[in-house]
C-alpha cells in the first residue's frame, strides 16, 4: 500500500475532511518555504489520506498570495504522490449551475504575477512539461468512475478558467470566459495544476459549484453572496465522504 493514498486540497468552505481519524498535524517546512497551514494526515476508510487548506483553516490566505509551491511541496514530502484539488467554482455554461459537482478536463489561466513554475530561481534547470491535458488522465478517470459507482452525480470534463482574483469578474469578463470555451470559474486553478505537473504529482480537480458566475445565471444581474457561496458548497459537499470513499476503494491493496 501506498504511504498516503490521496492528498487532498480543500477550497473555499472547505477546511476539513469530515470522517478523517487518528489525525496528526505536520508542518513541513518546504524549500519554497512554508504552507497554508497544516498538514492533516489521517485514516479514511483504511487509507492514509492527507488533507491541507489552500487558504489556511481560518481563510486568511487570499487566491493571488497562497504559497502554491510549498503545499503541493509539503504534501509531496509526506509521500503523496496523488492530489485531488477541491476548487470552489462559479458555473458560466448550462451543465455547471450551483451545487454540481464536476470533474474538469481543460483549463485557461488567466492569472497574473503568481509564482507558477519551479524554474523561478537563476540556476534551476528550465522545465517545459506538457500540459496538453492538464489533469491527469488516470486519476481524473478513477474520479468519474467513483462517482459512478457511489452514485454521486458529476459532470465529466468541462473547461476551467483560473481567473486573478479576489474580487470576482464582471459580466463582459464572464461573457468572454465563455466565448474562450470556459465552463467554470476559479481563481486557484492555477498555478496549482501547472506546479503539480512540473512535481510529478498525479493532479485531478473536483469542481463544485458554488454559484452562477456573473451575468451566467436565470437572474443576470443577480449578485452572488458569500452566504450563497458557502450555503451551496455545503449542500454539494454532502457527496464528498461517498465519493472519496469510493475512490480510496479503487485504490486498496492489490488494485494500485
Ligand atoms: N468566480 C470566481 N471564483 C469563484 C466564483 C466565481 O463566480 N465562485 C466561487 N469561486
Amino acid at each position: 500500500m501506498r504511504d498516503i493514498a490521496l492528498a487532498v486540497i480543500g477550497g473555499t468552505g472547505l477546511y476539513k475532511l469530515a470522517d478523517l481519524r487518528d489525525v496528526q498535524a505536520h508542518e513541513p517546512d518546504t524549500r519554497f518555504g512554508r504552507a497554508s497551514g497544516p498538514v492533516r494526515v489521517g485514516m479514511l476508510g483504511g487509507h492514509r489520506v492527507a488533507f491541507l487548506a489552500r487558504h489556511g483553516e481560518g481563510h486568511s490566505v487570499p487566491p493571488h498570495r497562497i504559497n502554491y509551491r510549498a503545499n503541493l511541496a509539503a504534501l509531496q514530502a509526506l509521500g503523496a504522490t496523488r492530489v485531488l484539488a477541491l476548487n470552489t467554482v462559479g458555473g458560466i455554461t448550462e451543465r455547471f449551475g450551483p451545487r454540481v459537482l464536476a470533474c474538469p478536463d481543460q483549463l485557461i489561466d488567466y492569472t497574473w504575477g503568481r509564482v507558477s513554475t519551479l524554474c523561478e530561481e537563476p540556476g534551476t534547470d528550465v522545465l517545459h512539461v506538457d500540459f496538453g491535458e492538464p489533469y491527469t488522465a488516470s486519476l481524473r478517470a478513477d474520479v468519474v468512475a467513483a462517482a459512478v459507482s457511489a452514485g454521486v452525480p458529476l459532470v465529466d470534463g468541462g473547461c476551467y478558467g483560473a481567473t486573478q482574483g479576489p474580487r470576482l469578474e464582471t459580466r463582459a469578463e464572464i461573457a468572454r470566459m465563455r466565448r474562450d470555451g470556459c465552463d467554470l470559474v476559479g481563481m486557484t486553478g492555477m498555478p496549482e495544476a501547472g506546479l503539480a505537473r512540473e512535481m510529478g504529482l498525479d493532479y485531478a480537480c473536483l469542481a463544485i459549484v458554488a454559484n452562477w458566475a456573473a451575468g451566467a445565471g436565470p437572474q443576470v444581474d443577480e449578485v452572488i453572496t458569500l452566504q450563497d457561496v458557502l450555503d451551496n458548497v455545503e449542500a454539494a459537499s454532502a457527496h464528498l465522504p461517498a465519493l472519496l470513499g469510493a475512490l480510496l476503494d479503487r485504490w486498496s491493496e492489490g488494485a494500485q
